[in-house]
């Protein structure tokens, strides 16, 4: 909790981009812009509501400054569209079938979920970031991404923790279903922002295979295994998250 303390405190100290300098941004790179904006647009109150059941007020406090930072995804992504002289969608299908299916879940799956959007958000915003020639959109990106870097650790240790008690090859069950839901995701969105994708020179295919290698690690941290040494330091496991 302590390492979103200090990124709340190190965000103020840095304040915002420039947007007033614009930006120049392609169509396709727009819309598909408006659609994660949506996605990170969510007030995440089924999210604080779970987390508060489980009892620990330091992790509560903690998915709160969480869904913080996605709030200023969301803000920061606004900002750069209306820089870009574009506004943002009321709605997206996709966004709207993924909070549905949300509400639903225990704080385990909802967790499992939200992880898959944390890791398709993380190719998508690397992409992004090195791929886009606007230096506005590319600094927005890599700001966003930093914070989705720590985001992503914070979910594996939780949910190892709460699949600490299942049986190994159980464990072994959740996270390989965890990877394969994760490559259709990634699939979907490969093909939906194909043609953004393509202008920032990644390929649908090498998407997928981006995000699927990435998750490797993750799904060990999941079941048990250590977490690397980059992403325990993103995860604040020092200092006490
Ligand atoms: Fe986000
Ligand atoms: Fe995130």
């Amino acid at each position: 909790m302590r390492e979103f303390e200090a990124e709340r405190e190190r965000r103020a100290a840095l304040g915002d981009p420039a947007w007033g300098k614009g930006a120049q941004l392609p169509a396709e790179i727009v819309r598909s812009i408006q659609k994660f904006q949506v996605g990170e647009d969510g007030d995440g109150s089924a999210l604080s509501g779970k987390a508060d059941l489980a009892g620990d007020p330091v992790y509560s406090e903690a998915v709160r400054l969480f869904i913080a930072e996605e709030q200023n995804h969301a803000r920061m992504l606004k900002l750069l569209l209306e820089a870009g002289g574009a506004g943002t969608l009321d709605g997206h299908w996709s966004d709207a079938a993924f909070v549905r299916v949300r509400r639903l879940l225990g704080l385990r799956v909802e967790l499992l979920v939200l992880m898959i959007a944390e890791v398709v958000a993380l190719a998508y915003y690397q992409a992004l970031r090195d791929g886009v020639t606007d230096p506005l959109a590319s600094e927005v990106a890599g700001r966003i991404l930093a914070d989705e870097e720590r985001h992503v650790p914070f979910h594996c240790l939780r949910l190892r923790e709460g699949l600490a008690g299942l049986p190994r090859p159980a464990r072994r069950a959740v996270t390989a279903g965890w990877r394969g839901l994760l490559g259709g995701a990634a699939a979907l969105v490969a093909v939906d922002h194909g043609p953004a994708l393509r202008a920032l020179g990644v390929s649908r295919g090498a998407f997928v295979a981006r995000t699927l290698r990435s998750s490797g690690w993750m799904a060990r941290a999941m079941s048990g295994g250590p977490l690397p040494a980059s992403a325990e330091r993103g995860a604040g496991v020092g200092a006490g998250v």
